[in-house]
């Protein structure tokens, strides 16, 4: 497997370092509004093939993604972090977890699951991949564009929408392969989550058509503690469409978080 160090990273402010894992086909730019919530350190990197980062070398895996963004933390001297993750950041995140859990004081998962693939969705993930390789990512970009935002948000604010879709254009073909394939390939988390130890946020759009509130309540009533949190006129992209109720939310959740010495 190649993780291909280092990966670009956003890094700024200070406080409890919040590690923002993006998702599929995305970049780290869908965290820019996160940067703002006040008393944190935020670590924002790209993954390979996406934003900044150069594309991998070959073939990824869910755990490869994770030990890469441990390995993020290592160079930064961050002896423990909030891991949040959004859809296949999450899966990622939940990685972080189930290999170190003694490096997360916090978890945040945002529009994601613990579930695997279902047979046909691995299977179209493998359609996709040799669509992506042939033709290149347009038709990722088109099919999954209208579930990242709700229809209203599209419509009355054609800057976020035009944001998300430039992100998701500058993903890069080799990028977008390796992430099917990680993600096609990854297994259940569901054992994992009764075991998980740290405060745990979820937090999820009502509109999410993609990871839908079921997963997100599903999530949240096996991991011991976890908050949910539901936000309404949001799709895929909760933090990104509802950035104020999102920060609320984080905010909060935050401030109740203890660095491990
Ligand atoms: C994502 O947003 O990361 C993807 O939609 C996740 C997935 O396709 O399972």
């Amino acid at each position: 497997m190649h993780s291909d160090s280092p990966w670009a990273c956003r890094d700024s402010g200070t406080g409890t370092p919040v590690v923002w894992i993006h998702g599929y086909p995305l970049s780290s730019a869908i965290y820019e509004p996160q940067e703002a919530i006040p008393g944190v350190r935020h670590i924002v990197p790209d993954l390979p093939g996406f934003g900044a980062t150069p594309p991998p070398a070959g073939a990824m895996t869910i755990a490869a993604y994770a030990e890469g963004i441990v390995r993020i933390m290592d160079e930064k001297g961050i002896r423990s972090a909030v891991v949040a993750g959004l859809s296949m950041g999450g899966y990622i995140a939940l990685a972080v977890a189930r290999q170190s859990m003694e490096r997360l004081c916090g978890l945040i998962l945002i529009d994601t699951r613990e579930l695997p693939d279902a047979p046909d969705a691995r299977a179209k993930r493998l359609e996709t991949i040799g669509a992506v390789r042939a033709s290149g990512t347009a038709s990722v970009v088109e099919s999954m564009l209208p579930k990242m935002l709700t229809e209203e948000t599209f419509r009355d604010d054609r800057a976020k929408g035009l944001a998300v879709r430039r992100i998701m254009e500058s993903a890069s073909v080799e990028g977008v392969i390796a992430a099917l394939g990680a993600m096609a390939g990854r297994g259940d988390a569901s054992d994992l989550l009764p075991r998980i130890e740290v405060p745990t946020l979820v937090v999820v759009g009502r509109d999410d058509a993609i990871t839908p509130p079921a997963d997100a309540e599903r999530m949240r009533n096996a991991i011991p503690g976890a908050e949910l949190v539901v936000l309404d006129r949001a799709a895929h992209l909760a933090n990104f469409e509802r950035p104020g109720e999102f920060n609320s939310a984080a905010a909060r959740f935050l401030g109740r978080v203890e660095p491990r010495r």
